[in-house]
């Protein structure tokens, strides 16, 4: 028994609730601009456009695990990607984020989004399958969607925003046209999770970046069942983690809406988490801020992040948000190496 845990992946192993050998560690956009292989194979493409190539989509996926050595690969591609393939209006632009020209504000809005439906996701199963078959056994592929309220998000709003006034002042004004566009973009990501799965992807993530911004009775109510409908897309085809920023508040009903494990923020020390989630894996949480504070600081603070780890029955080791494009890469490679061996 304890042959087969070690010899199965270890990321595999920790989100079954285990603890092998060595911690498992990957990062929140590990591929990406901090990487110059990254940069340089980009050049010339739009993200959104990169991630509908499929030599080109498996090709930045692999390049942070051969120069990081993680213990996962996460698919590249964008919380955006299926709008685009159903047909919506969308672009990212840099430094800014997704961009929607035409947002939903109106029961009339609504009605229109919700008669686009994902039709040809094979550049998604191309890409799964070449990354997969480079991977091999060892390394999990981790496949991922953008969870419905980070998506209306930006799709009521139009872009980014702080405080996503507009969302949260739809759900209140026409809770049907909410529950319609969040019903809608639940079954756009259900899909897509499913798309990687069926291809290949052996671990999800359900991305709900800005859900922090939510009481929690407004998760709970206008937010929750929505997750909860496209986790049970995948639910015993692989194991399910669920991440949000700011969440502390919500971290219990986070989980009930179907998961193996959770992904924690910076903001909230894993042993407290631990105390809010009891018995489940957790994944997290170094500060991304401090992989620009010096090696001292840093190896510290990771040595910190893994003693409050313990009190959780599992630990996969990430950061508690993406990784800064400014990062030096080097600095990521010096972590992964001295998290594999504490
Ligand atoms: O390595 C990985 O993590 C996989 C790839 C990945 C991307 N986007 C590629 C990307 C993942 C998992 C995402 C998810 C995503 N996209 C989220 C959820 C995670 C989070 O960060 O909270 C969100 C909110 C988005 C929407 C989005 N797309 C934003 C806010 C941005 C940044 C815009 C900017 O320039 O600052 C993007 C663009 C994007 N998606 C980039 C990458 C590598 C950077 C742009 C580029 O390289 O041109």
């Amino acid at each position: 028994m304890r042959q087969n845990q070690d010899q199965m992946s270890s990321l595999l192993s920790a989100l079954s609730g285990h603890r092998p050998e060595r911690l498992p560690v990957w990062f929140m956009r590990q591929a990406g601009r901090s990487l110059p292989e990254y940069r340089a194979i980009r050049e010339g493409t739009t993200i959104l456009e990169a991630c509908l190539m499929p030599e080109l989509a498996a090709e930045i996926t692999l390049q942070p695990v051969r120069r990081h050595k993680v213990d996962a690969a996460i698919f590249f591609s964008d919380i955006m990607t299926p709008l685009v393939l159903a047909g919506v209006e969308v672009e990212i632009h840099s430094g800014v984020g997704p961009v929607i020209d035409k947002p939903v504000r109106t029961a009339a809005d609504v009605d229109r989004i919700v008669r686009h439906s994902l039709i040809e996701t094979s550049a998604i199963t191309e890409a799964v399958r070449i990354v997969t078959a480079e991977l091999g056994d060892a390394t999990p592929l981790i496949g991922f969607a953008g969870a419905p309220f980070t998506l209306a998000a930006y799709l009521v709003e139009g872009r980014g925003s702080r405080d996503h006034l507009a969302a949260r002042a739809m759900m209140h004004a026409d809770p049907q046209a909410w529950h319609r566009l969040l019903e809608w973009a639940a079954d756009l990501s259900g899909q897509f999770l499913d798309v990687q799965v069926a291809a290949g992807a052996r671990v999800v993530q359900l991305f709900d970046s800005w859900a922090g911004a939510l009481t929690r009775a407004d998760y709970v109510e206008y937010v929750a069942p929505h997750s909860a409908r496209v986790l049970a897309a995948v639910e015993g085809k692989v194991p399910r983690i669920h991440f949000g920023t700011g969440t502390r508040h919500l971290l219990p009903d986070m989980a009930a809406c179907g998961v193996e494990a959770m992904g924690i923020d910076y903001r909230t020390p894993l042993d407290e988490a631990a105390d809010l989630l009891p018995g489940l894996p957790l994944q997290g949480n170094i500060d991304p801020a401090l992989l620009a504070a010096g090696w001292p600081a840093l190896a510290a603070h990771a040595r910190d992040v893994v003693d409050r780890g313990r009190a959780a029955p599992a630990h996969v080791v990430n950061l508690g948000h993406g990784v800064p494009p400014t990062t030096d890469p080097g600095v990521l490679t010096d972590l992964v190496a001295l998290l594999h061996e504490l």
